[in-house]
């Protein structure tokens, strides 16, 4: 073949590898990306470029990436070194495969964001001196994080953010703070505002209200889940509009606990109006966090709750999933489905507290009859426990990354070792592709 037959012959093997999963067999496939990108994909955020930024915690120790350009970085607060010559953030370039190292100061770790409208990532909190922060990552091919030190009101460790209409966003709980706050700050308004909602979900003994489930419902108003309730918050005038009924079954699904969750794909109901609806699968009974300090792994929950929130008498409808599952990751497909990955079948989230590794992912198709929703998919062979992401890439494939319940680094001698290994999944997306 002529250099230029040869380039459009690659061009269009790629295309078609990128954009066809050939030979996606009924039950999914995995491909590994790449066998270490440096650091634990604790956090990833697609971005408009086509580019994941990556990140884990700057308290991990050494990473297995360097800064670039001979950097290190400097922290006398840090918990593990006070100088780290190491990156704990990655951006992965998906269409050629490759990463690059990033800057992050401050520590990220178990921090919160969301993207602007103008395809900025805000990235808010985290532990120790990132308990504050405000993160700015702009999708460009050289660019890295900017930092503000002190951009939050209130430390947010576990919080959830949700972008607004307005472009702002709002920053709802984290560790021991029963409030929420917006960023970008006004004169006007830069204050934290109660959350007595953050109050009654609060389990004293273990906190089990962490990252709470937030999404956007149609008429404007916040869905707020944590624990096993939620509220409809009007975050305008600072109320709760609704309070929707509790889980039948009363048991948690937020951190520890950690189940996960999604608003399914709007669409009209009955007499036209557009209906919202939230799934709400996985988690651990109450009492397993302290059951797995104390050495005992209890099974995880194996329902999903479901509930219309534009509904004016909302009910939970519960579902039973083929498999038990903590720490799972719930990610739309393009097609409207849920994918259910990752995780564990018994403890729970937090160091070390999780067992069984789930290898099989789980789709659930929303529009089928009660019953028939979920359908068992072909396993990986790699954990992914504590401190593991999902997330849907522009093709339809899904990458998944991390795992490290671990204080460190740690590849040895321990359950569940540290993962750098990124991979992709992907169901059977395009019924009709070219094979
Ligand atoms: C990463 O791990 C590989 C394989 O263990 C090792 O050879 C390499 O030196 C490590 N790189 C860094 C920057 O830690
Ligand atoms: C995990 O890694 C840290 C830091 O390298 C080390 O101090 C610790 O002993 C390791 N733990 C185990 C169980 O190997």
């Amino acid at each position: 073949m002529t250099p230029n037959l040869i380039l459009i012959f690659f061009l269009l093997h790629l295309s078609l590898f990128k954009f066809v999963p050939r030979a996606a067999a009924a039950g999914g496939q995995w491909a590994l990306l790449q066998p270490n990108i440096g650091i634990v994909a604790m956090h990833m955020q697609l971005l408009s470029n086509d580019r994941v930024v990556i990140f884990d915690r700057t308290d991990f120790g050494l990473s297995n990436i360097s800064l670039p350009n001979g950097k290190c970085r400097i922290d006398k607060t840090d918990t593990a070194l006070k100088t780290d010559c190491s990156a704990h953030s990655i951006e992965y370039d998906v269409a050629s495969n490759t990463i690059r190292p990033l800057t992050v100061l401050t520590d990220v770790w178990c921090s919160s964001g969301a993207v602007l409208p103008d395809g900025r990532l805000l990235q808010t909190g985290g532990f120790n001196d990132g308990d504050h922060a405000v993160r700015i990552y702009r999708p460009c091919s050289d660019c890295d994080w900017d930092e503000i030190k002190s951009g939050l009101t209130q430390r947010r460790w576990y919080a959830t953010n949700q972008i607004l209409p307005d472009g702002r966003q709002i920053i709802i709980g984290g560790r021991r703070q029963f409030n929420y706050e917006f960023y970008p700050k006004t004169n006007s308004d830069s204050k934290a505002y109660n959350l007595r909602f953050l109050v009654e979900t609060n389990d004293p003994k273990i906190e089990n209200n962490l990252y709470p489930l937030v999404f956007l419902n149609v008429d404007g108003n916040l869905f707020i889940f944590a624990n096993n309730r939620a509220i409809l918050f009007d975050y305008t005038k600072d109320v709760v509009v609704r309070n929707y009924p509790k889980l039948p079954d009363q048991n948690p699904r937020s951190y520890p606990s950690t189940g996960s969750g999604v608003l399914l794909p709007l669409k009209s109901f009955q007499g036209g109006k557009i209906g919202a609806e939230v799934l709400v699968c996985g988690g651990a009974p109450k009492g397993s966090h302290i059951s797995a300090m104390n050495g005992k792994f209890v099974g995880a929950l194996n329902t999903c709750g479901r509930i219309k929130i534009t509904d004016p008498k909302p009910v939970w409808i519960m579902e039973t999933m083929p498999l038990a599952r903590v720490m799972g990751d719930m990610v739309l497909l393009p097609n409207g489905n849920v994918l259910i990955i990752n995780g564990g079948a018994t403890g729970t989230a937090g160091w070390e507290f999780g067992r069984d590794p789930v290898l099989k992912p789980v789709v659930y198709w929303p529009d089928n009859s009660i019953g028939s929703r979920f359908e068992i998919q072909n396993p990986s062979t790699i954990p992914r426990m504590y401190h593991s992401t999902a997330v849907l890439l522009r093709d339809g494939r899904v990458l998944i990354g991390g795992s490290n319940p671990h204080m460190y680094y740690n590849f040895t001698g321990v359950f569940s070792p540290t993962e750098l290994r990124l991979e992709a999944f992907f169901a059977v997306v395009f019924k009709f592709g070219i094979q």
